[in-house]
Formats: structure tokens, C-alpha cells, sequence
């Protein structure tokens, strides 16, 4: 069946983050017209929850051959070398450019911009805004930003279904994109399936750790933009890559909230913590990471993340603790205000307790492959922030780069539509408007799903579990659901998650955030990367 709307615009961003909007000003910058396509509402991505900051050499004593070197040894060989170099050589520009579009950091007493560190990192350049609020602050800026410009469209409680192409003349021109179906609540025809044409769509839309039951990330991470790409076709690579945060705040049995995350989210206990001094203990108050490596606690996330999965495995427990009583009361709450906030509202004072803590689903630090101007193996089709692959990455994100890389790619991306924007094509008949039409599966599979995800797929893994949750994915697929936006949020989820267990099954060792049991060495003939398209994992 056709849309039952059809809107024009020249550039389709879908996302609200740092990426997307970053992408959507610059885009405006160049004169176009920008249509902001977004789940829920503006601010209710990964964005505002980021806590850390952001990674950029501003240090005079810092160089950007320094940054690299930190994040390709956290990426454990599969960091593309020319995406890290326009990552840390042109991130500090582009930090500037947020700071004039209104974001404000924290600054020391002389102005200069305070920097702090992070696990991985061997210098002071992590940018902060209300100590530990760095994303609320950014997300604050672009919202504003956007909302000043007339010629950006927000389009909200909006689910993106399917990516519309043109026709096409054959294998050597499989077609371009140029536009989207998607779902409005609350507008549009009979079963509420509308479309925008579009000269360029660009993917912005996060990342999917509510794939596991366990996460730090938002209620909307659900895989959106990976399983369009999927369906149309797009290269999707690393998504065995997923990065457990360290530190998560666990509840203590009886805790009944914690503030304003929901059940599935965890608060995040920013690893900015142990970058300014706590501790990693077990529940003897031994710090376990001291002899693990070099860095202790300040290890690369994955080597820190694994260092706690191994003292649960000993002990039995759910939980470790960080230690960060020796900080005290005054400086806690002044540097991470956040921090304390959740932990208070979880019934732990951070300057009392030690705060119990275990990894939790992070970051995909695979995603969408693309080119270092943010094209995807399909024409018209870009990609940037956590839904992208750019290359940064490779098995495991330094911290801090996440925000960088959606502020310097979304400016690549925007550059290069200015440069070459066709004319909009028509999209293909037929199948190219069947958004919203196919097979979705039960929403209420999704309890089981994560459940499955972080039993089998999660910090540590085997063959054997994850042949078990391939098998509970596969009984997963098999129901139905009616065509409304929760039946597509699990099938996307069911395919994102059955895309990560086809990839985490065939990459045969241990490297980055990547945990095989049954295979804990690296080996040098795993040093590429493993292509995904639903059904079948690949290498290249
Ligand atoms: C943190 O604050 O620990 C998270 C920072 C990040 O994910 O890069």
C-alpha cells in the first residue's frame, strides 16, 4: 500500500542527539532544508545522559598523536587509523564550535576550560559541564540551537519504519535513498503509515543497549537505525562489539527508584569518578584492579568491566563497590552532582558507602559501516553517532569519544551533501513503500529477549550460550504482533539482537569488548572486521 502522507524536504535527519542535531545546524549552515525525525521527544535520546564529557586536546601539553595512540590501544587493533585522525585532529575545532553555539563547560578559576580524565586515557582532556552532567548541558545547547531556526522541522513521536530508495539500473547502481516511511502518533492514514521524500537521509539514531536487560542507556535505544540499515540492505559491521560500562549503580534490595531513570536504565556512575581518585573494591574492601594493569582503575573499560565480572564469577554476588568515601562530602557533590543524586535516591550516600556497582550494556561501539565523510554502502545514505561505524571505535570506545565523533562526523556528513546533492529521485514502486506492512513480532517478547541478550550475549560468552539465545531468538520471531510502534520497536530489537548473536557467535576470540570463554585469546588472523545482514555474518 502507498503512504497515507507524503511530505518533502531536502535532508531527512533521523535522531535528536548530538549527532543528529549537530548534522541538522550544520545542514542549515549550507542553506538546505532540514526535516529532524525523532521517537519520542527532542531530548529523550543517549545524549543527555552522558555524564563523563567529552574528549578533545586542548592541553597544551596534550597532542593529538597522543589521543589517537589512547583510543587505537583501546580499539585492540580494529581502529580504522585515517577515521582516529580526523576524530582527535579536528574534535578540538569542533568542541569551539559547540561552545559558540551555547554549550558551557566548567572552567577553572583563570577561564581555561577545566579537563579531568578517563579510563584508557593517558592525559587530561576530558571537557565537563555541571560536573557530571556534560550531556544534559550539550543537549540543552543544540535544542536551543534548532528551536532559534525556523527552517528546521521537528517531527516528534515519530518511529522511522523503512528507508525509501530509487529504482535503481542494476547491481552496479542498486539505487539511492531518498526518503523514509515512518509512523506518527496520532496522524497520517488508516494504519498511520506516512512518508517524507528527501534528497539525503541521515541516521542518527543511537544506539540499542535496551537489547540487554541490564543498561545505562534510554528507554528509545532500541536498534532502530542498525535494523533499517539491515533491511535495506546497508553494511552494518562490529556489532559484536558492545561496551559494558564498568560501573552502573546496582540497587541494594528494597531500593525503590532512582530518581529519573526507568527500571531497564541503570544510572551510570561516571568512570569520571575513579578518574579523580575512587576506588574499585570487592566486598573485603580489597582494590582488585591494582596488578591487573598498569592503569588499575582507570584500565581501559573493557579490561575494568572484565576485572569485575571476574570477582562476581568468584563470589556469587551482583555487585562490587566503588569506593569514593576518601573524596568527601563537599567535593562529591559539587563535581557529581548527578552522581550523588541517584545514589541518594537509590539509598546509598556516596560519601558514607561505598557504591555498589556492576558493567551494564553501554555503547555499541559497531553499528552502520561508513566512510569518513559519514556515507554508508548505500547512496544517499549517511550515518553518524553511536548508530554509525566510522571506524573509531574498532573493539572497544575510549571513553569520551562518543560525543566527540557525533560533533565532528554529523559537520563531515553535512559537508558532503552540500557539495553533492542530487535532484530527488522517485522511489521505486511497490516494495519500497511497504513500511510498516511486513511480519512484527509480540511486544511482549521483549522482557525474554533482554533477559536471553544478557544471559548468553552479554560481558562474557560462549559458543554454547550463544547458541541457546539464538535458539530463544528464533522461538522469538516466530510470534505476532499487531502493526503499531511497539510490535516494530521488538522486531527491530529481535533483529538487532539476532544480527549481534550471529557476529558475537562467528568472531572466535577475545578482543576489546568482546569475551569468549571458550576463545580468550586474540589472534592476529581475527584482525578484520565481520559484516552482518540479516540472516548471515560475513567477514571483510
Ligand atoms: C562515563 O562518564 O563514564 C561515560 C563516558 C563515556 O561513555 O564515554
Amino acid at each position: 500500500p502507498e503512504p497515507g502522507w507524503v511530505e518533502t524536504t531536502d535532508v531527512i535527519v533521523i535522531g535528536s542527539g548530538i549527532a543528529g542535531l549537530t548534522a541538522a545546524l550544520h545542514l542549515r549552515e549550507a542553506g538546505l532544508h532540514v526535516t529532524v525525525v525523532t521517537k519520542v521527544n527532542i531530548d529523550d535520546g543517549s545524549t543527555r545522559w552522558a555524564q563523563g564529557g567529552i574528549a578533545a586536546v586542548l592541553d597544551p601539553l596534550d597532542t593529538p598523536a597522543a589521543h589517537a595512540s589512547d583510543t587505537e590501544l583501546a580499539g585492540v587493533g580494529l581502529c580504522d587509523p585515517a577515521a582516529v585522525r580526523v576524530l582527535v585532529e579536528e574534535g578540538p575545532t569542533r568542541l569551539r564550535e559547540l561552545i559558540r553555539t551555547g554549550a558551557e563547560f566548567d572552567r577553572n578559576a583563570d577561564g581555561s576550560l577545566m579537563l579531568t580524565r578517563e579510563g584508557g586515557h593517558r592525559a587530561d582532556r576530558i571537557v565537563h559541564a555541571g560536573g557530571d552532567a556534560t550531556g544534559a548541558e550539550v543537549q540543552r545547547a543544540l535544542h536551543a540551537a534548532v528551536g532559534r531556526d525556523p527552517w528546521i522541522r521537528l517531527v516528534e513521536h515519530a518511529l522511522v519504519l523503512d528507508l525509501l530508495r530509487s529504482p535503481g539500473s542494476g547491481p552496479a547502481d542498486p539505487g539511492r535513498a531518498c526518503g523514509i516511511t515512518l509512523h506518527v502518533l496520532g496522524e497520517g492514514s488508516e494504519d498511520g503509515v506516512g512518508a517524507i521524500l528527501a534528497r539525503a537521509v541521515v541516521l542518527a539514531t543511537g544506539g540499542m543497549g535496551q537489547v540487554f536487560a541490564a543498561t545505562t542507556n534510554p528507554a528509545v535505544s532500541t536498534g532502530d537505525g542498525v535494523a533499517l540499515a539491515l533491511r535495506a540492505g546497508a553494511a552494518v559491521t562490529d556489532l559484536e562489539f558492545v561496551q559494558f560500562h564498568p560501573t552502573a549503580l546496582i540497587r541494594p534490595a528494597g531500593a525503590t527508584g532512582t530518581g529519573t531513570t526507568t527500571d531497564a536504565q541503570q544510572p551510570l556512575v561516571s568512570e569520571a569518578l575513579r578518574g579523580e581518585g575512587a576506588h574499585l573494591v570487592d566486598a573485603d574492601g580489597k582494590r582488585f584492579m591494582v596488578g591487573q594493569h598498569e592503569l588499575a582503575e582507570l584500565a581501559p573499560r573493557d579490561v575494568v568491566a572484565k576485572g569485575i565480572h571476574r570477582v562476581l564469577l568468584a563470589t556469587g554476588t551482583d555487585h562490587v563497590y566503588l569506593d569514593a568515601r576518601h573524596l568527601g562530602a563537599d567535593f562529591l557533590a559539587r563535581r557529581f552532582p548527578t552522581i550523588v543524586a541517584s545514589c541518594l535516591a537509590a539509598g546509598v550516600d556516596p560519601a558514607v558507602d561505598p557504591i555498589p556497582v556492576a558493567p551494564a550494556a553501554h555503547y555499541a561501539s559497531g553499528g552502520v559501516r561508513t566512510d569518513l565523510f559519514g556515507r554508508t554502502s548505500i547512496p544517499g545514505l549517511y550515518a553518524c553517532g553511536e548508530v554509525a561505524c566510522t571506524g573509531v571505535h574498532g573493539a572497544n570506545r575510549l571513553a569520551s569519544n562518543s560525543l566527540l565523533e557525533g560533533l565532528v562526523f554529523a559537520r563531515r556528513i553535512a559537508q558532503d551533501i552540500a557539495r553533492d546533492l542530487p535532484a530527488q529521485a522517485e522511489p521505486a514502486p511497490g516494495g519500497a513503500w511497504r513500511g510498516g506492512t511486513g511480519a512484527v513480532v509480540d511486544p511482549a517478547v521483549r522482557a525474554g529477549l533482554a533477559r536471553a541478550m544478557t544471559r548468553g550475549a552479554g560481558v562474557l560468552r560462549s559458543a554454547g550460550s550463544l547458541r541457546a539465545t539464538a535458539a530463544e531468538l528464533v522461538a522469538f520471531g516466530a510470534t505476532r504482533g499487531a502493526p503499531r510502534t511497539a510490535s516494530w520497536e521488538a522486531t527491530n530489537l529481535l533483529t538487532v539482537a539476532s544480527a549481534l548473536v550471529g557476529a558475537a557467535y562467528a568472531r572466535q576470540e577475545t578482543r576489546g569488548c568482546h569475551w569468549r570463554e571458550d576463545h580468550p585469546d586474540s589472534r592476529e588472523d581475527w584482525l578484520g572486521h565481520l559484516i552482518s545482514s540479516i540472516g548471515q555474518t560475513g567477514s571483510f
